[in-house]
């Protein structure tokens, strides 16, 4: 049997042709289609195992950011719940600031493979000031989602091998104090909770008596709901592991133990502290919540942790970050609005502005060749008038000197008038004092 061309969905093709925007008919489309049955088998119902094939080939990725004060043992929580030691060198606790490490593994149970990134923020805690601890744990977040954002908005994009590196959940590890919460860790909880899933645990429980740590998880939630922190809760949509995820959610923070250390009991081997006075069992459910912890981060919950982080977490990222550059769904008239118009108005505005700021820049080109020009004139005529006044110091000057000159010219002149009048008085003086000589001469040779 052949399924029959369904009447509505007919009449939407052609109505298709005209205006209608293809979202709205297949929406109609959807709206209008009839149930059939199938006469035989067709094949489509192993959908699933098909879904399934391809997951399991592509592998899976998880990332897991640690965040807590030094020492609340997040590594050896880390190498108990997966089992395996992760190598790392301990980081050094003297930083001037926090910073995020982030190691990459590769992980294989059964036939599964995991692609897992333990992030960790070194020093978180250590410092006096302890006001921006959060910014490069929150700046870390962002830049994940920023690459993922930037590989989306490519003409080319390769999402199905991308390494998606976003933070699917963040184990924010409480001291056991048995007190408050610090206000430490309410600033970064609140700053985190629109980024990531949060789930909260009391690390080193063993350090805590029964009756204290029942009243501290108390305390803690209590204070988380009148801080308006938001910490992840286990879906109790899916009727599968709603009875579970609802026992779990009133469990939150998870008081845990952790350790490598395997320990003979009974005759068994297990994880466990051993102290003077006696054996803390990490698994043993009465005496923490590290299998709650386990079962509920890994095996019920890590796809709708990795779901939310992508369907929430990142969409409000991307939606504030597509606003923040310019574009809406809807105009101001609340009718939609598609990526070219929102685009072309963008460029618009965009070239308007230029030319609003290439105007500006020629009008005040313009008016600096003003300004220096006139600075210019100023100056050229300070010139002039210094010439002037020098030219005319110079002209004074010159007067005098010829002056001086024209005087000591009428000097020279009578004294060389002078010079020569006593030059002739003395030539006259000798002229008649040799005469005279030789009259004597005369008068002496006559006499003898
Ligand atoms: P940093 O990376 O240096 O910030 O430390 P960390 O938070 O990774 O702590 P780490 O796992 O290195 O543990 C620090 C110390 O605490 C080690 O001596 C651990 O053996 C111990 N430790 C870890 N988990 C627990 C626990 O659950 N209870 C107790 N009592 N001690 C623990
Ligand atoms: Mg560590």
């Amino acid at each position: 049997m052949y399924p029959v061309p369904v009447a509505g969905v007919r009449e939407l093709l052609v109505t298709s042709g005209s205006t209608m925007a293809a979202a709205e008919v297949a929406r109609q489309m959807s709206e209008g289609a009839r149930n059939l049955s199938l006469s035989g088998h067709v094949g489509f119902d192993s959908m699933p195992d098909q879904l399934v094939n391809k997951s399991v080939c592509q592998g899976f990725c998880f990332n897991i950011l640690c965040v807590g004060e030094t020492g609340l043992g997040k590594s050896t929580l880390m190498d108990t719940l997966f089992n395996t030691r992760f190598e790392g060198d301990p980081a050094a606790h003297n930083q001037p600031g926090v910073h995020i490490k982030s190691n990459n593994y590769e992980l294989q149970e059964s036939n599964v493979r995991l692609k897992l990134s333990i992030v960790n923020s070194v020093g978180f805690g250590d410092q006096i000031n302890k006001e921006e601890s959060y910014k490069s744990i929150v700046e870390f977040i962002d830049a994940q989602f920023e690459a993922y954002l930037q590989e989306e908005l490519k003409i080319k994009r390769t999402l199905h091998n991308y390494h998606d590196s976003r933070i699917h959940v963040c184990l924010y590890f409480i001291a056991p104090t048995g007190h408050s919460l610090k206000s430490l860790d309410l600033v970064t909880m609140k700053k985190l909770d629109s980024k990531v899933n949060i789930i909260p645990i009391i690390a080193k429980a063993d350090s805590i008596s029964k009756n204290e740590l029942q009243k501290f998880k108390i305390k803690i939630m209590s204070e988380l709901v009148s801080n308006g922190v938001q910490i992840y809760q286990f879906p109790t949509d899916d009727e599968t592991v709603a009875e579970i995820n609802g026992t779990m959610n009133a469990h939150l923070p998870f008081a845990v133990v952790g350790s490598t250390e395997e320990i003979k009991i009974g005759n068994k081997m297990m994880k466990a502290r051993q102290y003077p006075w006696g054996t803390v069992q990490v698994e043993n459910e009465n005496h923490c919540d590290f299998v709650k912890l386990r079962e509920m981060l890994i095996r019920v919950n890590m796809e709708d942790l990795r779901e939310q982080t992508h369907a929430r977490h990142y969409e409000l990222y991307r939606r504030c970050k597509l606003e923040e550059m310019g574009f809406k769904d809807t105009d101001p008239d609340n009718k939609p609005f598609s990526l070219q118009e929102t685009y072309e108005a963008k460029r618009n505005e965009f070239l308007g502005e230029l030319q609003k700021k290439e105007e500006e820049m020629r009008q005040m080109f313009v008016m600096r060749v003003k300004e220096k020009e006139s600075e210019l004139k100023e100056a050229e005529k300070e010139l002039h008038d210094k010439f002037d006044r020098l030219k005319k110091l110079h002209q004074d000057e010159k007067k005098k000197l010829e002056d001086k000159k024209k005087s000591l010219d009428d000097e020279i002149n009578a004294f060389k008038q002078r010079k020569t009048a006593a030059e002739l008085l003395q030539s006259q003086a000798q002229q008649s004092g040799s005469q005279q000589t030789l009259k004597r001469d005369k008068e002496r040779k006559n006499f003898f």
